[in-house]
């Protein structure tokens, strides 16, 4: 599949573009809850503009022998997410929307905790056919990007930053970037 790459400097941008959003419409959330790890880095980002302390949870599509299961399961789910979480309104953050699979899976557990709501943000949502639906109960959905269905290289997955970066600026030659 052919590749799209994003710098740091890219993903500050467009993680300022959320927030700015999420400002701007009427969810303000009281916390930040981010799915590891790829929303890590975006879920830190987002609190420089938006100030709200960040929980972090796990999910995983491999068991304790590394091998591949076929649902998404917790790991790393939140302690006390019960009375961290309930009545509060959570904004949900991860880097990608591809199948959606994980970000549907996350959001029904978080609501068995009862939150007052929850929005979902992500870096880039994939132009493409989703197995997974967003549960009606969420009203707001920020996408900092639509993409077309690619594969994304995240700058922290780069083992080499500058190479990383020089693909980035080779893709923007390109016009249909
Ligand atoms: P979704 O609900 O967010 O659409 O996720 P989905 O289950 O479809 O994705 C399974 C894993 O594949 C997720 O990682 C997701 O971040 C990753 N993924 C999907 N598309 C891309 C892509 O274009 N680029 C990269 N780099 N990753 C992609 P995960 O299992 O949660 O692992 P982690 O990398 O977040 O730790
Ligand atoms: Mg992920």
């Amino acid at each position: 599949m052919e590749k799209l790459h994003f710098t740091y400097q890219d993903i500050h941008r467009t993680a300022q573009s959320i927030a700015e959003r999420v400002k701007a419409s009427d969810f303000s959330p009281d916390i930040i809850v981010a799915i590891g790890s790829g929303g890590f880095i975006p879920a830190r980002i987002l609190r420089t503009f938006l100030g709200k302390p960040i929980l972090a949870v796990g999910v995983s599509y491999y068991d304790e022998h590394d091998q591949p299961t076929e649902l998404p399961h917790t790991v790393q789910w939140i302690e006390e997410a019960e009375r961290k979480l309930a009545g509060k309104r959570i904004l949900l953050v991860d880097e990608v929307d591809d199948s959606r699979t994980t970000l549907e899976y996350c959001i029904r557990e978080l609501l068995r905790h009862r939150p007052a709501e929850i929005a979902v943000a992500v870096l880039h949502d994939k132009l493409k056919e989703k197995r997974g639906v967003i549960p009606t109960e969420v009203k707001h959905y920020f996408a900092g990007e639509r993409i077309e269905d690619r594969w994304v290289c995240y700058p922290w997955d780069a083992t080499d930053i500058d190479e990383h970066d020089a693909a980035r600026l080779a893709e923007s030659a390109v016009p249909a970037r």
